[in-house]
């Protein structure tokens, strides 16, 4: 569960990203935030991963409150999290299963876990007979799966997207959003963060629009109204 109350974010320079957003993600729930270019979006998802710190206000997520948290508890704060990024930020000289082998290892997975959890989760996104490859012998399509892939790997209990299909064409992104969907119907909480309308549109999920460091709407089977998007 993530809980924002009040959270304000200004960056060293002065930039005033965030000013006062509240918001409450349960358990289970799949949430698209939206909003133009320069309006917050990373700048929530990098809060709630621990990589900037607020400014003012409370952040709660997955039982941790990020205002007091000790240092040494933040690798425990973030295992709950998967997270994928637009660019996939895979490792290129790893294959395919080597890649999720290595986000396993991190965590202290042992031999028999790693053997058993692989093939599932390549199964559960469709590239079960592309575990030898490397990232560059993938398409886009399939190197975002990889990564949702190493994502789900340590079992999270949520997954966050900043602009997971930024890179991809319009079948592939498609895709991508279904396969998210599935996850999420399989227990994952999921926030997926994206400018692209057509793709919100298509699925009746919470929508909570930000502007200006604001939230502006949240609207449940909602569709992405903000006129000025680019
Ligand atoms: N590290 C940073 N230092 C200063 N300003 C930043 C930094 N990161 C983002 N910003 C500014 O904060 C605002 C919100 O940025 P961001 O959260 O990245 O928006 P979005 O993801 O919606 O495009 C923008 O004005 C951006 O220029
Ligand atoms: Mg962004």
């Amino acid at each position: 569960m993530i809980r924002l109350l009040d959270i304000q974010k200004t960056y060293d320079n002065g930039t005033k990203a965030l000013k006062g957003i509240s918001l409450r993600i349960d358990d289970g729930e799949f949430v698209f935030l939206v909003g133009p270019s320069g309006s917050g979006k990373s700048t929530i998802i990098k809060l709630i991963t621990g990589e900037v710190k607020p400014s003012g206000g409370k952040l709660m997520v997955n039982g941790f409150n990020l205002g007091d948290i000790r240092p040494g508890q933040v690798p425990y704060m973030r295992r709950t999290l998967g997270v994928i990024f637009q660019d996939f930020r895979l490792i290129e000289k790893k294959t395919v299963r080597e890649n999720l082998t290595f986000a396993m290892r991190a965590v202290g997975a042992s031999p028999r876990e790693i053997r058993k959890r692989i093939p599932y989760v390549l199964d559960l996104v469709g590239l079960s007979r592309k575990e030898d490859r490397y990232p560059s012998q993938l398409s886009g399509g399939e190197q975002q799966r990889v990564a949702i892939a190493r994502a789900l790997v340590n079992n999270p209990q949520m997954i966050i997207a900043d602009e997971p299909t930024g890179n991809l064409d319009p079948q592939m992104s498609l895709e991508i959003m279904m396969l998210l969907e599935k996850i999420n119907e399989l227990g994952t909480t999921m926030l997926v963060v994206t400018h692209e309308r057509e793709l919100v549109d298509r699925f009746s999920k919470r929508v909570v629009a930000i502007e200006n460091g604001r939230i502006i709407s949240d609207e449940t089977g909602g569709y992405y109204n903000n006129e000025e998007t680019i």
